[in-house]
């Protein structure tokens, strides 16, 4: 599937609204095909030469629905460092991925965050869990996987998955104090 700028669906769309179904597995070669092109999408983004001739918008995740397909799949780029200061490369091609735990501790980028539906610029910060476990079908590895991702690889996650539910991210932005500080929260 062509991916790009103009294929992408904008939040003026209701179909981004969409809640997305599970997926059969084993996957369907469509459906492997489709996931595999929204990882190269995500990957080509953040190439420079490749974002401008083919019309990308730099990003770290991609889910289905932002293709217009309301199945539960996500593919994720993420480069970060450990806790060692080490840095680390996450990729993943997630299939109904879910959270099956989370921390109490809330974690918000302090930049706020982006979407490739999402045309308008909405700051505000964007409260989410600091810690997740995420259980999935990795098309990447081939099996099923648990993830426990902190930091930044959790929050891509948290707003991958909310799309899977219609979910934008600047719903969770508070309207009345979109800067407000959140007590004890991870900030990034
Ligand atoms: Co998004």
């Amino acid at each position: 599937m062509l991916i790009n700028n103009d294929t992408i669906v904008k939040d003026s769309d209701p179909i981004i609204r969409t809640k997305s179904k599970k997926v059969k597995l084993p996957l369907s070669e469509k459906d492997a095909s489709l996931l595999r092109d929204m990882l190269q999408y995500v990957k080509d983004s953040t190439d420079k030469e490749k974002a401008k001739k083919y019309n990308l918008r730099p990003a770290v995740g991609i889910s289905a629905i932002q293709v217009g397909v309301p199945k539960r799949m996500m593919a994720v780029v993420v480069d970060d460092v450990d806790k060692n200061g080490e840095l680390v490369h996450y990729e993943y091609m997630l299939v109904n991925a879910k959270i099956v735990s989370e921390s109490a501790q809330p974690a918000y980028l302090s930049s706020g965050e982006g979407c490739l539906s999402v045309v308008n610029d909405h700051p505000g910060y964007v409260v989410r869990k600091a810690r997740v476990t995420v259980e999935a079908y990795d098309l990447a590895s081939d099996k099923m996987i648990s993830i426990r991702a902190r930091g930044y690889l959790a929050i891509v996650l948290q707003h991958e998955l909310d799309h899977f539910d219609g979910r934008l991210f600047y719903d969770r932005i508070d309207k009345k104090n979109p800067m407000k500080k959140v007590d004890g929260a991870l900030v990034i």
